[in-house]
C-alpha cells in the first residue's frame, strides 16, 4: 500500500434527538449564520426546532435562505457579505449537502480579503475558515465529515470543487446528524443520494492501487450494502432503519478512510459529470447516473481487474460460469439494472437536451488538465468519447 495521511476533525453526533447537543456545542459562540435551502426545514419541523434552540440559548442570528441544489457563487458571496458585516463567529448550515458546501465556502471566504472565485480557481489559498455546525438533512455527499465543497459559477459555468483534507478550514467542526430529518426526502432525491453514495464508492474502489485488501473489502461491504438496501428504502421512503443505515453509507464512503485505504481513487466520473451539472444544471445524482456507466463500458476495456471484482465481490456473479470479457460486461449490466430499477435517468434525452456542446464538456471536465483518474488516466480524447454518449 502507499502511504497516506486520515486526518478528521469534525466530532459527530449521530441518531435521533441529537439536534439537542446543539445547546452545548453553541455554548462558545454568540453571532451566528442559520444557512439553509428552499424551505424543506420549514416543512420538517427542522427550522423551528433550531430557532428554537438559538432563542433559548440567547445567540444573535441571522438567516440565509434559498442556498440553491448545486449551490450558486452568489449565494456564497451575500454569506460572506453577511459575515463581515454581523461579526458572525459561528456558520450554522441546515440543510443537504448545497447548503453545508455553500456554508463551507462562507468560511474560507470570510477570512479572505479578496473575491472567493480566487480560492476556487486556485489563484489563493485559504488555510483558516470559521467553524462551522452543520445539521444533515439528505444522505448523499459525505459533505457532514469531510472538507470538501463544490460552488458554481453560472457566470462562467463552472463548478468548482474546494477544501483541503489536511486543514481544519473546512471541516464542519460538530456535525448532527439524525436519519429522523431525512425521512421527508421525495424519492427522486434518495434515488439521487443512493446514487452519489455508490459512485463516491466505485470512484475510491477504482484506485491504481492493487495491493488494499482491507480499503476494497470496506468499499464492497458498503456496495453490498446499499444494493441491499437501496431498492427498500425507495419504497418505504419513511423507514427509519433504512435512512439510518443509508445515512451511514454516506457518511463512510467519503469522509477520507476510504480515501486514504484506497490511494485517493479515480474520480473520473464526479469530474465530467460537474461539467454535465454546469453546463445543464442537472442534480449531482442525475449526472453520475448518466456517466457512470458509459465510463465503466469504455474503461474496462482498457483494464479490467477492478470490473472482474465488481463482478464476483458486489454482484454475486459465479466467475465459473464466464469468460473475463462476459464477467467484466454481467457486472457492468448488473449496475446499470440496478440504477435502473432505482428509476435514476440514463442519458440527458430524458431532459430533452438535444444540443450538442461535447467539446464544451470536455473543456470544463479537464479544467486545464492533461489528464484525470488514476485507475485508467483519461486525456480529453478519452473524456470526448465518453461525453459524445451522455446524449444518446
Ligand atoms: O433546498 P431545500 O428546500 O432544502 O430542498 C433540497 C433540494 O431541493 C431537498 N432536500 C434536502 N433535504 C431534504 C430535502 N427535501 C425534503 N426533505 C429533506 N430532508 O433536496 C434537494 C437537493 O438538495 P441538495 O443539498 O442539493 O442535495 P445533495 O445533498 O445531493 O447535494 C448536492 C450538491 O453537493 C455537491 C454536488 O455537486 C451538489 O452541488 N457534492 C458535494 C460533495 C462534497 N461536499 O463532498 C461531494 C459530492 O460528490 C458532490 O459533488
Ligand atoms: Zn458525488
Amino acid at each position: 500500500m502507499e502511504n497516506f495521511i486520515w486526518y478528521n476533525p469534525t466530532k459527530m453526533y449521530f441518531g435521533k434527538g441529537q439536534v439537542s447537543s446543539l445547546n452545548k456545542e453553541l455554548k462558545n459562540y454568540q453571532n451566528i449564520l442559520f444557512v439553509y435551502g428552499g424551505g424543506s426545514i420549514k416543512k420538517n419541523g427542522l427550522y423551528d426546532e433550531v430557532r428554537s434552540i438559538l432563542k433559548n440559548n440567547n445567540k444573535n442570528y441571522i438567516e440565509l435562505s434559498g442556498v440553491e441544489p448545486n449551490p450558486k457563487i452568489t449565494s456564497v458571496r451575500e454569506g460572506i457579505k453577511l459575515v463581515k458585516e454581523h461579526n458572525i463567529d459561528l456558520l450554522l448550515p441546515v440543510g443537504g449537502g448545497s447548503t453545508i458546501d455553500c456554508a463551507k465556502a462562507i468560511a474560507i471566504g470570510a477570512k479572505y480579503d479578496g473575491d472567493i472565485m480566487d480560492v476556487l480557481n486556485k489563484k489563493a489559498l485559504v488555510e483558516e475558515g470559521l467553524p462551522i455546525a452543520s445539521v444533515l438533512t439528505l444522505a448523499a455527499t459525505g459533505t457532514e465529515m469531510n472538507p470538501r465543497s463544490v460552488i458554481t459559477n453560472w457566470e462562467e459555468n463552472l463548478k468548482l470543487g474546494i477544501g483541503d483534507w489536511e486543514t481544519d478550514a473546512t471541516y464542519p467542526k460538530v456535525s448532527i446528524c439524525d436519519p429522523t430529518y431525512t425521512l421527508t426526502v421525495p424519492r427522486n432525491q434518495t434515488v439521487n443520494g443512493i446514487v452519489d453514495i455508490m459512485s463516491h464508492t466505485l470512484e475510491q474502489y477504482f484506485t491504481d492501487q492493487e495491493d488494499s485488501v482491507l480499503g476494497d473489502q470496506f468499499a464492497e461491504s458498503i456496495l453490498k450494502t446499499i444494493i441491499d438496501i437501496g431498492p427498500k428504502l425507495v419504497d418505504d421512503l419513511e423507514n427509519y432503519k433504512l435512512r439510518e443505515t443509508m445515512m451511514l453509507c454516506g457518511t463512510l464512503a467519503w469522509n477520507g478512510l476510504l480515501r486514504g485505504l484506497l490511494n485517493k481513487g479515480d474520480w473520473s466520473c464526479h469530474a465530467m459529470e460537474h461539467a454535465l451539472s454546469a453546463l445543464y444544471d442537472i442534480p449531482h445524482g442525475e449526472g453520475l447516473a448518466i456517466v457512470t456507466p458509459i465510463w465503466m463500458e469504455y474503461v474496462s476495456k482498457k483494464r479490467n481487474d477492478k470490473f472482474k471484482k465488481l463482478a464476483t465481490n458486489v454482484f454475486n456473479i459465479s466467475p465459473k460460469k464466464y469468460t473475463d470479457d462476459e464477467l467484466v460486461s454481467e457486472g457492468i449490466n448488473a449496475f446499470k439494472a440496478f440504477i435502473s430499477k432505482l428509476g435514476a435517468p440514463t442519458s440527458l434525452a430524458h431532459y430533452g437536451i438535444t444540443d450538442r456542446k461535447t467539446d464544451e464538456l470536455v473543456e470544463k471536465t479537464l479544467l486545464g488538465r492533461q489528464k484525470i483518474g488514476r485507475y485508467i488516466p483519461l486525456a480529453s480524447f478519452d473524456v470526448k468519447e465518453i461525453m459524445e454518449r451522455v446524449y444518446k
